[in-house]
């Protein structure tokens, strides 16, 4: 079954083509991104009123090329797969009313997708993950662990008490005027930098050990910054250090999550699972527990139409679909 993704729910307008054979296997024929990081630098961070702008006139070319990649046509595809929610509203609209409007010119079926299921779900554009498996999603907008008992059936077993860890990273180098998205440029920065530098907390939440926090780690680095000590620093020495605080967060709770469940395979996904020390230091925990970890490639653990078209993909395989009249929900719940 070839399968059109649509993704607007951020600052990337993307669309993929895959070829679904079994819930959870497919291969993917193309996968193209519209990225708006030069229009959104300027102001160091999403302004949603130029996002959704944007995604009107890039939507329908990013679509053509992923058709032309896959070297397919509208009338060679069996559904439709778009993301319907969380996410910023004007954004997600262009997506869903475009994909909306082809599914009814085309007379295909279309499903609404959660984009955190699509982050769930991406390990397995690239490789077979057998379920159940835990999930740590990483991204500009949500941290959380999740359990993935099937398709479908997701239990969350901890999440951010405040700022997703994606935020952190923008919000630091948007302190320390690097420029955005934030998160690439502090992972590169931080190669050159001193780990132990500076002194950085790690926050746990009281009482919740697989929930976390990341907004004390900013206060403290924009106060670190004021002080004298911030002025004498190397920006890649607090890069480092940030970095290597952030991991640690993320690291205690997902390693304790997979010892109270018993798993033996951790995902690791979502934009911030691009993150080279995280990957590196996680792939070390995981080894340590005899644990299997998963993570996608780089290009799909950012925003992309690939895992949107996958996530929606065992329900199109079941000849679901849904109706036209489903809405974009800035907080779809999963
Ligand atoms: O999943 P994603 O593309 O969009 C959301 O769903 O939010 O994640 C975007 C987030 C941004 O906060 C960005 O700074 C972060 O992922 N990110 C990174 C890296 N690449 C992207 N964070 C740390 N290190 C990276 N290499
Ligand atoms: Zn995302």
């Amino acid at each position: 079954m070839l399968i059109l993704g649509i993704e607007s729910s951020c600052d990337d307008a993307a669309a993929a083509v895959i070829e679904a054979r079994r819930a959870g296997e497919a291969c993917v024929r193309s996968s193209a991104v519209a990225n708006q990081d030069l229009i959104h630098s300027r102001y160091g961070g999403i302004v949603p009123e130029l996002a959704s702008r944007n995604h009107v006139v890039t939507i329908l070319p990013v679509m053509w090329q992923a058709l032309e990649t896959a070297g397919c046509g509208l009338s060679d595809l069996d559904g439709i797969a778009v993301t319907r929610g969380p996410g910023l509203v004007g954004s997600l609209l262009v997506g869903l009313m475009f994909a909306k409007g082809l599914a009814q010119t085309i007379g295909l079926p279309m499903v609404g997708v959660n984009h955190i299921e699509g982050h769930l779900l991406a390990p397995m554009l690239e490789q077979g993950v057998p379920m159940p498996f835990l999930a740590l999603v990483v991204s500009g907008g949500h941290t959380a662990l999740f359990m993935v008992e099937d398709f479908g059936r997701y239990t969350m077993l901890g999440q951010t008490r405040d700022d997703a860890a994606g935020e952190a990273f923008d919000k630091v180098a948007k302190l320390m005027q690097l420029g955005y998205p934030g998160g690439r440029i502090i992972d590169q920065l931080a190669r050159r930098g001193n780990r132990k530098c500076v002194r950085l907390p790690r926050a746990r939440v009281k009482g919740a050990p697989l929930d976390f926090s990341f907004s004390g780690i900013k206060t403290a680095v924009a106060a670190f910054l004021l002080s004298e000590a911030g002025a004498a620093t190397a920006p890649e020495d607090l890069a480092a250090s940030f970095q290597e605080a952030v991991v640690d967060m993320l690291i205690g709770p997902a390693i304790a999550a997979a010892r109270e469940t018993g798993v033996d395979t951790i995902a690791l996904t979502g934009g911030v699972a691009a993150n080279s020390r995280l990957r590196e230091r996680l792939a070390e925990a995981a080894s340590a527990e005899g644990l299997r970890l998963v993570a996608p490639s780089i290009n799909y653990c950012t925003d992309n139409a690939a895992m949107i078209a996958l996530a929606g993909s065992y329900r199109l395989l079941r000849g679901e679909r849904d109706p036209l009249a489903i809405d974009a929900e800035a907080n779809l719940a999963l």
